[in-house]
């Protein structure tokens, strides 16, 4: 178990002006942030980034989705940081996602799900270095 993972805050949260409520609740949830950065992803840039997804039918519109606007970036820490930060935003489907968490708040539907959050240790690693070099991980 590491204690770190990686998140962005998509366009669709962004573009509505979560991004300050959406910080307080992770911050609330115990998490303290080791790197964070404002950008925008070109279609390229977030087809990299997704590239596990990329036999999948909606990968096409995920990648155009993810470069409409901008996301802010961060690694985030805590003890058993990807599982506790997955329970903290909430089913990949906002209509299933529980009472409180991030995705239930300001998700508006499965494609715009205002949030992301790294499903493995290794990948949480992988993600955040894609964002970060070492010198702006603290
Ligand atoms: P994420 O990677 O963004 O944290 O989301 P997740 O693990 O909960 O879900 P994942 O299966 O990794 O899917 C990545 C993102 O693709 C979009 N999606 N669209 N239209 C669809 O059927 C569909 N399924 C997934 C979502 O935006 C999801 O977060
Ligand atoms: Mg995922």
């Amino acid at each position: 178990m590491s204690n770190q993972t990686f998140t962005m805050i998509k366009p669709d949260a962004t573009k509505a002006g979560h991004i300050g409520a959406i910080l307080e609740k992770i911050n609330g949830a115990g998490f303290r942030i080791k790197a964070m950065k404002m950008t925008k992803l070109s279609a390229e840039k977030a087809g990299q980034f997704y590239e596990v997804h990329k036999e999948r039918p909606f990968y096409g519109e995920l990648c155009a989705f993810m470069s409409s606007g901008h996301i802010v970036a961060a690694i985030l820490e805590k003890d058993n940081a990807v599982a506790d930060f997955r329970t903290l935003i909430g089913s990949t489907n906002p209509a299933d996602a529980a009472d409180g968490t991030i995705r239930k708040l300001f998700a508006t539907s499965l494609g715009e799900n205002a949030i992301h959050g790294s499903d493995s240790d290794e990948n949480a690693m992988i993600e955040g270095n894609f964002f970060f070099s070492a010198l702006e991980q603290f």
